[in-house]
């Protein structure tokens, strides 16, 4: 048996336990430390949280985030998914992340006519207003909750802009993410499966009713963008342009939200580079870079190994499950200086949070304009902001943040 066999990862990586959720990096540093691929029995999959490693499989097209374009769940070696989760899967599972090619390259050309650099570009001034009225809403109120009052409402109101979504629609949309985003954690139970599988369904219904109102209407949003592309007779059926719509709230909200809050709350705790950025706004580029990967708000993305392959001498067969540990791979010392301590003027900073390979980061421009808007927004407008309680975590791992960062206006 190998090394990496020997060791039992359960003892450090607890990732249903809101203390590993809390702070997974100790537990990230054992597993680094033991070894390069490690069986977690309790999920079934290979564990791996070297960065290097992380970043070739990210890029290796003998893995796929799904199977089912080459094999079905039997032969596979997996059980399908029970009939009631439909709705849930027809929405996933059309959607550009949970392809492959040839579906992902068709599709992913075709929402990248859409979502362009001049449409990001375009959305620019609507996202700076946005962050300076939150945080100006904020400090009206001497503080509050960061959380709820800033990181939640600008990437959905942003998404909505985006997407056309009316103004007074723009309270559902919050709702149905965080349900379905519920499905992304590791071995989700019964009941987080009925609430995604409800807005799902709900979801499903509200963007066809939208596609149709802007099939008679075209407007300057994305979903107008892909009506174009559908008529000029680019192949995307009507459920891809659902599901990618759909796709784009997910994978463009809770991420957004999560590093807000992890980035401030890292912020808070390491005054002395708070002061030098409040100093020096110039180092907000590469601030937003380092933040993402000190504390990254997406920890774990799955593949399945399609054809087999070896890691570190251990064979993972056809059918196995691995869990690419993005999060221990930004804290890699093999790639970073002192990956532990919090510099924003770190010269170099090629994090993993935003994806590497063929699923890397479509909405990257666009995160990158809200992080800045909102952390400069902060900056100007409440330069002697500060911590007014000890935060708590949400006891979930994969997509990690806080339940809420309690700031007063300083
Ligand atoms: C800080 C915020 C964000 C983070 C950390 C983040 C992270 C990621 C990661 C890691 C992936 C790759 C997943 C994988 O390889 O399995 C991804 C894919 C994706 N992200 Fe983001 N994301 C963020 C914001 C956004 C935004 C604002 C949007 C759009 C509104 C967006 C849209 C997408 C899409 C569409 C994909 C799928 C791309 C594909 O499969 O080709 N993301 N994101």
């Amino acid at each position: 048996m190998s090394e990496a066999l020997a060791f039992d990862p359960s003892s450090a990586f607890d990732p249903w336990s809101p203390e590993f959720a809390a702070d997974p990096y100790p537990g990230y540093a054992e597993l680094r430390e033991r070894g390069r691929v490690h069986w977690f029995a309790p999920s079934r999959q290979w564990l791996v949280p070297r960065y290097d490693d992380v970043r070739a499989l990210l890029r290796d097209r003998r893995l796929g985030r799904t199977y089912l374009h080459r094999f079905g769940h039997e032969e596979f070696g997996r059980s399908a998914p029970p009939d009631w989760h439909e709705p849930f899967h027809t929405l996933n599972d059309n959607g550009l992340l949970d392809l492959e090619a040839p579906d992902h390259t068709r599709l992913r050309r075709l929402v990248s006519k859409a979502f362009t650099p001049r449409m990001v570009e375009r959305l620019a001034p609507y996202v700076h207003r946005t962050a300076d009225e939150l945080v100006t809403a904020l400090l009206a109120d001497g503080g509050g909750d960061l959380v709820a009052t800033v990181a939640e409402p600008l990437p959905v109101a942003v998404i909505a802009e985006m997407l056309g979504v009316p103004a007074a629609d723009r309270g559902l949309l919050r709702p149905w993410s965080a349900a379905i985003c519920g499905m992304y954690e590791l071995n989700p139970g019964e009941d987080t499966a009925r609430a995604a599988v409800r807005a799902s369904a709900e979801f499903s219904a509200y963007l066809r009713h939208l596609i149709a109102v802007r099939r008679a209407e075209p407007g300057e949003d994305l979903i107008s963008a892909l009506i174009a592309a559908y008529e000029e007779g680019d192949r995307l059926s009507e459920q891809e342009m659902v599901s990618t719509c759909a796709l784009l709230l997910n994978a463009g909200h809770e991420a957004t939200v999560n590093t807000t809050g992890n980035a401030w709350l890292a912020l808070f705790r390491h005054p002395e580079q708070l002061t030098a950025l409040r100093a020096d706004h110039s180092l907000l580029p590469g601030a937003v870079e380092e933040l993402m990967r000190f504390d990254t708000p997406l920890h774990l993305f799955e593949r399945w190994v399609l054809d087999d392959i070896e890691v570190a001498g251990v064979h993972l067969p056809r059918g196995s499950e691995v869990a690419l540990l993005l999060g221990s791979a930004n804290r890699d010392p093999a790639r970073f200086d002192r990956p532990d301590a919090l510099d924003l003027t770190r010269p170099d900073v090629p994090h993993l949070s935003l994806g590497a390979g063929i699923h890397y980061c479509l909405g990257a421009p666009l995160a990158r304009l809200e992080l800045a808007a909102v952390f400069g927004a902060l900056l100007r407008r409440a330069p002697g902001l500060r911590l007014a309680a000890e935060p708590e975590w949400k006891p979930n791992f994969v997509i990690r943040g806080l339940r809420e960062l309690l700031v007063e206006a300083g």
